[in-house]
């Protein structure tokens, strides 16, 4: 590997670096920074130029539709048409790491490449304050994928985003680890019935708590999500899932403290929410050239743990 340039790394608690960060986004450039969930690779959503920088810095295919990210509801509701299950999911759920497809607003700024050529648009309001006094600064929806390499494990630390994608963003704003470590659930709330497309920290039974019984989109649907790829979020070894014994050559990492001497892991008390956050710099770490596979523990699926499965399960899909 050939070691990328430095890109300078400003913390995002420093109000100058977040007006540097500002002030780079609007002029078109892209810019690295923390949320709750995951690192996001920004750049003016209204900007088709900057967004077109999104796609080339991640090797990303052009047909992924991705989230712009706002300071407020309100903010939100002037881009996308509100519905009623949309205000009452933002009622309890925004700021946080959920995101909403809704329909366009008549005049919505945001580039049609940002979105995908879809009438739809993908909104978030994250959950973590410096990001959104970064938002309400730029003055301009910011979209943001995970700022990572297309198909590759989420970013979850701001070394993590120099190793994606060094030399390739005009700055990393640095917020220390993200305290959810997934990214966002994505609702589909554009038609007659609201669909699950990507599984998250807020979970189905949360949003089914307000919404009542909700559609799962399947994989093959017409619109669907890049979570929803076979291969996604993938280490470079092998994931063998489910894994109940350490095999020669291999890496384990455990959940509930399972096997003796596991090189990682997820929570020995078995806590969904220290797992989640933990689940891709553990994948990071143990990624580790000449393994013979990282095998991981059985998560249990309730809650959470039907968005760590999700993104196990893609690690472990067989790759293009
Ligand atoms: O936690 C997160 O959501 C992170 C942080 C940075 O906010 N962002 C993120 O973005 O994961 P990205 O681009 O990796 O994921 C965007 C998701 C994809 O599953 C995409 O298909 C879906 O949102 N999406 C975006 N716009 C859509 C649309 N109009 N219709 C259907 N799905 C859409
Ligand atoms: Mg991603």
């Amino acid at each position: 590997m050939t070691t990328p340039p430095p890109t300078p790394t400003r913390p995002v608690d420093d109000p100058d670096a977040r007006a540097e960060a500002a002030g780079l986004l609007r002029s078109g450039a892209l810019v690295a920074f923390p949320t709750e969930t995951v690192y996001g690779l920004g750049a003016d959503a209204t900007d088709e130029d900057a967004v077109a920088g999104i796609f080339a810095a991640k090797d990303r295919p052009r047909f992924n539709p991705l989230i712009s990210h706002v300071p407020t509801a309100d903010a939100a509701f002037a881009l996308g048409q509100a519905t009623e299950a949309a205000k009452r999911l933002a009622a309890t759920h925004w700021p946080g790491p959920l995101t909403m497809v809704l329909q366009r607003r008549p005049g919505c700024p945001i580039a049609w490449l940002t979105s995908a050529g879809l009438e739809t648009v993908a909104l978030r309001v994250p959950g973590s304050a410096a990001a959104r006094s970064l938002l309400a600064e730029v003055g301009r929806p910011v979209a943001a994928p995970s700022a990572n390499r297309s198909g590759r494990v989420s970013p979850t630390t701001a070394a993590h985003v120099a190793e994606e994608l060094g030399g390739r963003v005009a700055l990393i704003l640095d917020g220390g680890p993200c305290p959810v470590g997934l990214e966002s659930t994505v609702v589909d709330l554009s038609g007659d019935r609201p669909r699950l497309l990507r599984p998250g920290a807020v979970t189905r039974e949360q949003i089914e708590a307000l919404l009542g019984p909700i559609d799962l989109a399947v994989e093959g649907d017409a619109i669907t999500a890049p979570g929803m790829l076979a291969s996604h979020y993938a280490p470079k070894a092998p994931v063998r899932l489910n894994a109940t014994d350490r095999r020669p050559g291999e890496a384990f990492l455990d959940f509930g403290a399972t096997v003796a001497g596991a090189d990682a892991d997820l929570s020995p008390s078995g806590d969904l929410l220290a797992a989640a956050a933990k689940l891709f710099a553990a994948l990071r770490a143990l990624d580790r050239p000449g393994i013979a596979a990282i095998a991981v523990a059985r998560v249990p699926v309730g809650g959470l743990g039907a968005a760590i499965n999700d993104r196990l399960r893609r690690a472990a899909a067989p790759r293009i």
